[in-house]
């Protein structure tokens, strides 16, 4: 005969048989569903691991550009030339200077030569989250512009929005090894995170700054709140930007 949940005995009896006994053993042993609780065991529950992942990750990746200093001083005149004719756009900068129109339309040689390198860089980023993809095989759009901030300037809170990469590379920094000048910091995009602050668990930080060397490039998903502080050096902080769109080709 098959039992139902109806025939299961409630308490011992002298009536039982052992099967009756053992089977209300087990019943009484196991969690009661409808409570949620452990009726009958006593003490610590001990758990195994059995994964561990980490979710929804942002990435930031940096690169240097090896010998940098003479491509850097070309970039500094092509920079002083460029702006002697062209007023600027106003975006992100607060008393810098924001070149205007895509900066890698530029045929000079410095330009086209950190044109490959953000390309380079754009790619080896990409290979870093993806195996599924060969970022060789996409169209890719890069958007450049150039960033002066004198003595004073920022550039305030911003995303990149539909973008995959956006990305800078260091001409001038500020020689300083203190203080917050020529740093770009960069804000959790994930919500809900306040209380998470009392684990001091770096994971959860709610920001992350860095001060790059000039030669260096950053690589980071455009959808990344960023904001630069204020330049307390004297001298100029120079930096080109840029945006990195794939596109998928289309088929001939
Ligand atoms: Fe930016």
């Amino acid at each position: 005969m098959t039992r139902t949940s109806l025939t299961i005995p409630t308490k011992v009896t002298n009536r039982m048989t052992k099967a009756d006994i053992r089977q209300f053993a087990e019943t009484k042993l196991r969690p009661d569903r409808s409570g949620g609780s452990f009726k009958a065991l006593k003490g610590r529950t001990m758990v195994e691991q059995t994964k561990y992942e980490k979710l929804f990750s942002t990435p930031l990746v940096r690169f240097r550009v090896p010998d940098h200093e003479v491509l850097n001083d070309a970039l500094m005149n092509e920079g002083r030339r460029l702006h002697a004719e062209d007023e600027g756009a106003s975006k992100s900068n607060r008393g810098g200077w924001h070149s205007s129109g895509n900066l890698f339309d530029h045929q000079t040689d410095c330009i086209q030569a950190l044109r490959s390198a953000a390309e380079d860089s754009v790619i080896g980023a990409t290979r870093k989250v993806t195996t599924k993809v060969d970022p060789k095989n996409l169209g890719l759009k890069l958007f450049g512009w150039m960033n002066s901030n004198p003595p004073g300037g920022f550039n305030a809170p911003h995303t990149h929005p539909g973008a995959h990469w956006s990305g800078v590379y260091y001409v001038s920094q500020p020689d300083v090894e203190t203080g917050t000048s020529g740093m770009i910091e960069f804000l959790d995009p994930r919500t809900d995170l306040p209380h998470w602050r009392l684990l001091k668990a770096p994971a959860f930080s709610m920001k992350k700054k860095i001060r790059p060397a000039a030669g260096e490039m950053i690589l980071f998903p455009s959808y990344l709140v960023h904001w630069v502080y204020p330049n307390e050096a004297d001298e100029e902080r120079v930096s080109i930007a840029f945006n990195a769109t794939f596109k998928k080709r289309k088929k001939t």
